[in-house]
């Protein structure tokens, strides 16, 4: 992975300071417990601080590293020349690194900006990360919803998206986003999703729409928020040519 020039803030900001703020509490309740000397209590609070901290300190590495080092092994089978579009690109982490390794080609992304989502994120922000990475001239960024792309059918030669699906918050939504995700991916075209929800139903979602090239993998510790029971599925699909 290239050093990074650009500033890509923190997923989910809330669930990261619900971790630590958590782990605080906990550890204020061992220290009453011992205090008083109940020790069964103290011993249990602590082991849960520990726990939690843990957690947070997962979350904070995937998505400060891990996220990164993940996406740049994926994206090394890019051939220079693709336009590619990146699902839900907030403040650019994955899109970046693609526009990198697409000399002759475009990156395009798209997203709504929701600062619960990623912390600072707005527009402008990805525009200057693109100037701090110096692939500005063939990136493109585009404000709309993922359940309604801005795009003709085809568009794209390479879909991804990393952590954004799963924030559509109904099922039916999450299945219009990954059928319009289809429909802008040229015939023979690579769709790779990261989330850590719903991969199954949105490969349920390709499949009904014929795509029978299409798998799931786990994207291993570097990709876990807060530990393996939030790790995240990489899911790749081919459109068929
Ligand atoms: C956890 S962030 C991940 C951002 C980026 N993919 C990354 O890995 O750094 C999720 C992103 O999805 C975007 N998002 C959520 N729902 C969306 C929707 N319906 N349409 C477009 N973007 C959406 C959010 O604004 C946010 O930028």
């Amino acid at each position: 992975m290239s050093k990074r020039h650009g500033s890509y803030g923190f997923d989910a900001p809330g669930a990261l300071i619900g971790l630590l703020l958590g782990a605080i509490a906990l550890m204020a309740l061992a220290a009453v417990s011992f205090a008083l000397d109940i020790v069964a209590a103290g011993m249990a609070f602590l082991a849960g601080a520990l726990y939690t901290l843990a957690s947070a300190a997962s979350y904070l590495y995937t998505t400060r590293r891990g996220k990164f080092a993940v996406w740049a092994e994926e994206l090394r089978r890019l051939g220079g020349d693709e336009r590619l579009l990146d699902l839900g690109c907030g403040r650019g982490a994955v899109l970046l690194m693609a526009a990198e390794r697409l000399p002759r080609g475009r990156a395009t992304g798209i997203d709504l900006w929701r600062s619960k989502d990623q912390s600072g994120n707005d527009e402008a922000t990805a525009r200057a990360n693109a100037e701090a990475e110096g692939v500005s001239e063939r990136v493109e960024l585009v404000t709309g919803d993922l359940r309604d792309l801005p795009f003709g059918e085809a568009a794209f030669d390479v879909v991804v998206s990393s952590l954004a699906v799963h924030n559509i918050p109904d099922a039916e939504g999450r299945a219009q986003a990954v059928r319009e995700a289809h429909r802008v991916l040229r015939p023979g075209g690579l769709l790779l999703i990261a989330d850590f929800q719903h991969t199954p139903a949105y490969e349920e979602t390709l499949r009904g729409l014929g795509v029978v090239d299409v798998r799931r993998r786990d994207a291993g510790w570097r990709f876990w928020y807060g530990g393996p029971w939030f790790a995240t599925t990489l899911l790749e699909a081919r459109k068929p040519a």
